[in-house]
């Protein structure tokens, strides 16, 4: 019964008119017991001119052994004539600063796990991380030096203060301002005695927000907050998920930015409020340098900023150890090598998934499905992956297939397979009880617990749940048998997996997720690990898709993400709204997930509420083309909108871009090889390329990017109406950018503005690039792989460019591969390549543009030659060479 009342209320919510978010759901920062209270420490500090720190160094403690500084911070309290001591560790892993700080806690019950949760570390980072041998330390009585490839660090002892260098100038100090608190373990009874003067005691022991009163806070207040200071930095980007601007705002006297993983559908645009994932990495970027602060801490957290010449950065965490990274580069692109370092590399995707990916809430049954497919072939738009919501189980009993509409999914998957399609399904952590899975979750002790150690029983789509522990070891190979009994037998490899509302999301919880106050496996409570409980989640999905094929690399989209997801799983932006402003904001919120690592994302085409009209829904996709992630979604409510059910003149232009997305997958796959080997973007910013231009301006471009390397610039419109637009890069750069309008070149140099009509993607192609394309149309990306391709070359001003393509099996983990590099020059065309993988490239098509010499002969081909135009048709013979020379022949 209370199952049918919160459906019926969840939907009705989801289709109220008015759309507002329900933003009284969330916390504010001074609804928010620790926020409130460390900014209100903060503000104290800042009006008090002679606060001394009550934090400092004990010199005797410190000792540097293996490459490791060991130490202990003193807290001296104010009141009583004692102490706290929080031992810290400093240590430089790979090339960057890491700092931990924990306090010996004594154990006073033995429900909950009372130590700070310090396992953050282990899930966000990759195994086998080192510790940099190489790096000097030197101590007297008020700091030690710590010296590591072009950076210095000065850690001062009272007050706690470390500052860093790069190649000499000084770039960031952390603890400038003595934001530095550490609510230490106490009773509530001998509370008063642990306050400093400057603190408050607001929501300590108890919390007053209307959803959250029966948190019972058993540990008392453990929050933790610090300042960083960067200086020389005004531009910082990251710390997703926001709907947002990509350049992070000044959040004095308004909401800072939050970290805390909740489903919010609805979410409003120019919002600090969290979403449903986090990934605490903050980057900052100035014509020098660019400096990554890593924080790495899984609890509910804030970010205020002040932003400025030198800006300052305040974290503020609920709870866990003070453990933090510091990345400092050249470059923005440095510092994503770095945090890839340390916490892995997007996994070079399955070629299927960068295919245009067809979603809605719900298709009905097989015949449906079966139906939409043969649609997109009647009207020759090419797909690779249909999706099913909840809808396709036995009453949203993960696990099973509801036996009258999908009763034969064997079936199913074998008619999509013969196109080369994929089927994906979606498996949510809530397990309905009543039936085998959720009676083995209990009966196993798998599951996510209560306050009281018991099983913890919510409410979600299905009704009354349970929610498995992901944290717990064992639950892995019981994941791993549900998983091999439901994806049928191993022949089937074109099932993909949906983990949605992993944040968790629980309609009747606090802030729409699990009480903070319930325990995971380690006894530790929710609290502590809130933010990579979707992590926890997705990588015990992606070990479950090893385990049952073990070649094959797994296809996982999460909804809820924390630093390291990267690994396993595609993210995207969850539940949009089908208006222009979300299409516009879906631009800098993808952009700022490639800026952090997480390149594998995309929001909903379309949006997910609401009927978005033919023009919307063509700029929709459009703009979608260029998400790393390209799917559509649309809510049970919105009518159906597959793009072949568009009238005209919507579908065609729609089917042009869909077409377009496959033209380029040979340069995203390119591009996401090159990101699982360096953490660099997909979609990358101007700024990564320009950012020492003097025009300031190149820090602020979020509607513009480029395709990872390729020289491919794109600007999506996003606005009504528009008919042109105009691109900001090209006057950072001295090269020409060629008009490329739908995947078009022409010898064309860009210049102000550029045509897009409705029938237009926008997109200019930078001198100096060449790209591989696959033109002809196919049903599917497994259907191209033997295409010829045509190569795009676009020539810089000296006569010469470059480019790369990756080809390997497209599904194996570890398959054999080759990259090519292209070279022309006023020679030809030369080509290197490296990698093993045997295959044969044929190029059927070269077009050139911008060259300024004659190139009249080239092998066997036809030449057109105009003056700023030559097409090769058919070149059989490769290396080309221009002029009247001969060729040389080259079986690839
Ligand atoms: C966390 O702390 C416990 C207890 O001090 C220790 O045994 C464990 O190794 C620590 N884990 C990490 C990842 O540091
Ligand atoms: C799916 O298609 C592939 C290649 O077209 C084929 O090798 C495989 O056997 C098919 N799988 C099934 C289950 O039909
Ligand atoms: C998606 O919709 C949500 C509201 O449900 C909104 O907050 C978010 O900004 C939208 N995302 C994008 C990328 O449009």
């Amino acid at each position: 019964m209370q199952l049918h009342t919160s459906l019926v209320i969840a939907i009705l919510f989801l289709v109220s008119s008015c759309f507002a978010v329900k933003d009284y759901l969330f916390k504010s920062c001074e609804q928010n017991g620790f926020c409130h209270r460390n900014r209100h420490y903060a503000k104290e500090i800042t009006l008090d001119p002679n606060f001394i720190s009550p934090y400092s160094v004990s010199p005797e403690s410190i000792s540097i052994e293996d490459s490791i500084i060991k130490g202990i911070v003193v807290k001296q309290l104010p009141h009583i004539d004692t102490s706290v001591e929080f031992p810290f560790e400093v240590s430089i892993l790979c090339n960057s600063f890491h700092f931990k700080l924990d306090e010996n806690r004594e154990s006073k019950q033995q429900v909950v796990n009372h130590q700070r949760y310090n396992e953050t570390v282990e899930w966000a980072f990759v195994d086998g991380v080192d510790t940099n041998r190489e790096a000097k330390f030197n101590k007297d009585e008020r700091s030690i030096d710590v010296s590591y490839g072009h950076n210095k660090v000065t850690i001062e002892f009272h007050p706690v203060k470390l500052t860093f260098f790069h190649r000499g100038n000084e770039v960031l100090v952390v603890n400038d301002k003595q934001f530095l608190n550490i609510e230490h373990q106490r009773s509530k009874e001998d509370n008063e005695d642990n306050v400093l003067p400057q603190e408050t005691t607001f929501n300590m022991f108890s919390d007053n927000f209307a959803d959250s009163k029966n948190d019972k806070l058993p540990l008392g207040p453990e929050s933790i907050g610090l300042d960083f200071n960067l200086k020389g930095f005004s531009n910082l980007y990251g710390i997703p998920e926001h709907a947002d601007s990509l350049l992070l705002k000044d959040t004095s006297g308004r909401e800072p930015y939050r970290l805390y993983n909740v489903d919010i559908f609805e979410y409003e645009t120019d919002s600090r409020l969290p979403m449903y994932g986090s990934i605490p990495l903050l980057m900052a970027v100035n014509a020098h340098e660019a400096l990554g602060i890593f924080w790495v801490n899984s609890a509910d957290s804030y970010i205020d900023i002040t932003r400025q010449q030198d800006s300052t950065v305040h974290w503020m965490s609920e709870n866990g150890v003070l453990e933090f990274v510091i990345i400092i580069g050249e470059s923005p692109q440095k510092v994503n090598e770095e945090y890839g370092k340390l916490t892995g590399n997007v996994q070079l995707p399955i070629l299927a998934s960068l295919g245009y990916h067809q979603c809605r809430w719900n298709y009905n049954d097989i015949k449906d499905v079966l139906e939409v497919s043969s649609k997109f072939d009647e009207f020759e738009i090419p797909y690779d992956t249909i999706w099913l919501d909840i809808e396709y189980a036995d009453n949203k009993k993960y696990f099973t297939w509801d036996s009258e509409n999908f009763g034969d999914p064997a079936h199913m998957l074998k008619v999509l397979n013969r196109t080369g399609r994929n089927l994906a399904v979606i498996i949510d952590p809530h397990i309905k009880t009543g039936y085998e899975v959720s009676d083995a979750i209990v009966s196993q002790n798998l599951a996510m617990k209560n306050n009281e150690n018991e099983v913890y029983y919510g409410h979600c789509w299905p009704g009354e749940s349970v929610w498995i522990d992901t944290l717990n070891p064992k639950s892995q190979s019981f994941w791993n048998e549900l998983h091999k009994t439901f994806m049928i037998s191993d022949e089937h490899k074109n099932l993909f997996l949906w983990n949605d509302m992993n944040e968790p999301s629980v309609f009747n919880g606090p802030e729409t997720s699990a009480p903070k106050d319930n325990l995971h496996y380690g006894q530790w409570e929710h609290r502590s690990i809130h933010n990579l409980n979707g992590l926890t989640y997705h990588e015990a999905t992606y070990k479950s898709l090893i385990d049952r094929l073990p070649t094959q690399r797994p296809f996982i989209l999460t909804r809820s993400y924390f630093a390291g997801s990267q690994r396993t799983a595609a993210m995207w932006t969850g539940d949009n709204m089908s208006k222009w402003e979300y299409l516009k904001i879906s631009i800098p919120m993808v952009l700022t997930s490639n800026i952090v690592g997480m390149p594998f994302a995309g929001a909903d085409v379309g949006g997910f509420f609401g009927n978005p009209s033919g023009e919307l829904l063509t700029r929709w996709y459009q703009a979608g083309i260029w998400y790393p992630f390209f799917r559509a979604h649309a809510h049970i409510d919105s009518r159906r909108r597959e793009p072949y059910l568009l009238g005209d003149p919507f579908r065609s232009y729609v089917k042009d871009a869909i077409r377009l997305r496959y033209k380029l997958l040979p340069v995203f796959y390119t591009s996401f090889h090159q990101a699982s080997l360096t953490g660099a973007p997909v979609l990358k910013p101007v700024f990564y390329d320009y950012k020492d231009s003097t025009d300031d301006g190149v820090y602020d471009i979020e509607d513009e990017f480029f395709l990872g390397n390729s020289g491919i610039l794109a600007k999506p419109v996003t606005d009504e109406g528009a008919k042109q637009v105009s691109f900001a890069a090209p006057k950072f750069s001295n090269e020409n950018f060629f008009e490329f309008t739908n995947g078009i070149v022409s010898g064309k140099v860009y210049h102000d503005r550029l045509s897009a009509e409705l029938s237009d993607v926008p997109m200019l192609l930078k001198g100096g690039s060449v790209v591989p394309m696959k033109n002809r149309y196919r049903r599917s990306s497994r259907l191209m792989r033997h295409d010829p391709y045509t190569l795009v070359v676009a020539l810089d001003k000296n006569g010469r460019a470059t480019g790369n393509l990756y080809v390997d099996d497209g599904e194996s983990l570890n398959s054999e591969y080759k990259l090519l590099t292209f070279i022309v020059d006023k020679e030809g065309i030369s080509l290197s390549s490296t990698g093993d993988y045997a295959f044969s490239v044929s190029i059927e098509k070269i077009i050139i543009v911008g060259a300024d010499f004659a190139i009249d002969t080239v092998s066997s081909g036809r030449v057109i030659s105009e003056s700023e135009k030559i097409t090769i048709v058919d070149p059989k013979e490769f290396p080309v060479k221009f002029g009247k020379g001969s060729l040389s022949h080259d079986e690839l």
